[in-house]
């Protein structure tokens, strides 16, 4: 493994040499959307500088050049999660869509009334809502893992919910609001022995734990391009190829077609099936840089040092008097979630931010899991590649005094 230098690394990231409020900036807001080191930046200015063309659908140099470009990064991304080729690798625009896209697809082709889909109770509302409305459309039904005072799941509660009438699971990797990692090896052997299909969403897991989509014999797998120092506006579904080719187009329109009548089209394979219009072409080589910016320093060194962070910052806040982490599941993702009494987590969020501090305040997109919690609002801090112990006890700092202008009664 590589020596992890973060003060090299820091210097990588031109946004953390600003300012907020007249402080240097301190960003624990990672699990929301990371920076972006000067190499992602610099190859989408010169791509869009000296490389710009369109991709798929001209002849001359320049779309010619850009295609391969293009072309590159989905090749990139498969040996990235180790899918086992490249046509299972779907340019979408983020998580999001890449959910939407499964629940819409998938549940057009396999979805009926009677069925059942398990989600948990600690998922992202972009995994949530999808399952909702393909659910309502179809007439099947939604189910909901549990979880326990930890943030974990209650593995006893799906194993009783299981059946041969689930057709889909869908399970985040790493919850965005408790941070907890989840089980979720077992949770695919288990779904698969009943035939159902496994969805991860991974969008808190693929900037720093190892992900071998064959390994895992996952069915879906998504995630966006911004939370792994990548850009804005582009994301992966990876789908194992034969259930792709079963799955009916997400959109329509240029790029995703063989031929076009006027009474009918037909359409091409995956990936190109589910990727109608013009991409995010400049996103595409963006995110091609990121992950090589995330393999030039190697996700087990970046795992490490997070982790180091998560225990840091886990010591510090536990010292604080009254304050409640929400999630102490044994294996975690570099998030916290905590309440601090009763003072409101927009409050103490703003307070810090006037102090150059960035951190999440609110539902979290997660509000079952909130009201799990008895919780409304919470604060969140997130670290990324880039944060230091200093940071950290800047910030624990800054959350006492901030305490305490809020309610003079506490004294730290
Ligand atoms: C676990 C999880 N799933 C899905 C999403 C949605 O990602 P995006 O907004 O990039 O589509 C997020 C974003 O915070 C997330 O944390």
């Amino acid at each position: 493994m590589q020596v992890f230098d973060v003060w090299r690394v820091r210097e990588d990231f031109p946004m953390l040499k600003k300012n907020m409020n007249g402080r240097p900036l301190v960003y624990l807001d990672s699990a929301a959307t990371a920076h972006k080191p000067h190499s992602v930046i610099e190859a989408m200015h010169h791509f869009y500088e000296k490389e710009y063309g369109t991709v798929h659908r001209a002849v001359y140099e320049l779309a010619a050049h850009s295609t391969e470009m293009y072309s590159e990064v989905r090749g990139k991304m498969q040996r990235f999660i180790h899918a086992r080729d490249e046509e299972e690798i779907i340019f979408t625009r983020g998580t999001t869509e890449s959910i939407n896209l499964v629940a819409y697809s998938f549940g057009k082709a396999f979805i009926q009334e009677g069925d059942e889909i398990i989600i948990s109770e600690m998922e992202h509302h972009s995994n949530i809502v999808p399952w909702q409305i393909l659910c309502k459309e179809s007439g099947a039904k939604l189910k909901f893992i549990p979880i326990n005072e930890k943030g974990e799941l209650r593995l006893d509660v799906f194993d009783e919910i299981l059946s041969e009438r689930t057709k889909l699971v869908s399970i985040a990797h790493i919850a965005n609001s408790t941070g907890t990692l989840n089980p979720i090896e077992e949770i695919i052997q288990k779904a698969h022995a009943f035939g159902a299909k496994v969805m991860i969403d991974g969008a808190q897991a693929v900037s720093h734990r190892l992900i071998d989509v064959q390994a895992l014999d996952v069915d879906f797998y998504a995630f966006s391009g911004h939370k792994m120092y990548g850009p804005t506006g582009i994301g992966i579904l990876y789908g194992k190829r034969a259930l792709l080719n079963e799955m009916p187009p997400f959109m329509g329109g240029g790029d995703m077609i063989e031929e076009v009548y006027m009474d009918h089209s037909t359409f091409q394979e995956a990936p190109l099936k589910f990727e109608a219009g013009t991409p995010s072409i400049a996103e595409v080589i963006g995110l091609g840089a990121a992950i090589d910016y995330i393999e030039s320093i190697g996700r087990e060194a970046i795992d490490l040092w997070q982790n180091k962070l998560l225990r840091h910052a886990t010591e510090k806040l536990q010292e604080i008097k009254g304050l409640r982490i929400i999630g102490s599941a044994k294996q975690k993702g570099p998030i916290i979630s905590f309440a601090l009494e009763d003072l409101h987590p927009l409050d103490l969020g703003t307070i810090l931010g006037l102090k150059g501090i960035a951190i999440r305040t609110g539902h979290l997109c997660a509000q079952p899991t909130l009201r799990r919690f008895g919780q409304e609002a919470l604060a969140r801090l997130s670290f990324g590649i880039y944060n230091t112990h200093d940071e950290i006890d800047l910030c624990v700092h800054a959350i006492k005094e901030a305490a305490v202008l809020l309610k003079p009664e506490m004294s730290y």
